[in-house]
């Protein structure tokens, strides 16, 4: 009988465990690029992803919403010469700067977003589609991740 022995193991395997699960966490949350590109087809209709130097890596005649080249890492409603409603505006006036993990959020309920980003839940978003499962939201985020704001500046 060596009862020290026990609660080391017993604390060795909770260690383990916990350290397996903070492995898991940003493996489920970080989203697959590729499966994104897929996902995008359905943004395409009113987006594209058009590079400054006037190529389009993604759509070719959605205008209804801004070009989302470089939008990771951008300031929201930031695109110049297009014409964002209130809600987005204010958002962006409270510091709203789209990263990854919110661009994942803001696709599943866009006006959810900015209300509980903003705390003012009368506000709405111009952009009237909602994507239904999370998993292709993280993706298509993955997928808009690959050219970030800082490339613009090159
Ligand atoms: C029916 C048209 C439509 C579709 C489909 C659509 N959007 Fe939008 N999107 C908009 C509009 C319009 C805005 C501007 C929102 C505003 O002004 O409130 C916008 C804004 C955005 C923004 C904020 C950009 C910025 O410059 O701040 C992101 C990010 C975005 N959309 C991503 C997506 C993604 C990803 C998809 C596909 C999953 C998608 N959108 C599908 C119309 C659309």
């Amino acid at each position: 009988m060596m009862p020290t022995r026990r609660p080391a193991r017993a604390a060795a395997a909770a260690l383990a465990a916990g350290l397996a699960a903070a492995a898991a966490l940003p493996a489920a949350a970080a989203g697959d690029p590729a499966a994104g590109e897929t996902v995008f087809k359905q943004c395409q209709t009113c987006h594209v992803v058009q590079a400054p130097d006037g190529t389009f890596l993604a759509g070719k005649a959605g205008k209804t919403g801004p070009n989302l080249y470089g939008v990771v890492g951008r300031a929201a409603a930031s695109y110049p010469d297009f014409r964002y409603g209130d809600g987005i505006t204010a958002a962006a006036a409270a510091g709203l700067v789209w990263d990854e993990e919110k661009i994942a959020t803001y696709v599943q309920d866009p006006t959810a977003f900015l209300d509980s980003f903003t705390g003012d839940p009368k506000l709405k978003s111009k952009m009237s589609f909602k994507l239904r499962k999370p998993e292709d939201a993280a993706n298509v985020a993955a997928f808009l991740a690959q050219w970030p704001a800082e490339a613009q500046t090159q």
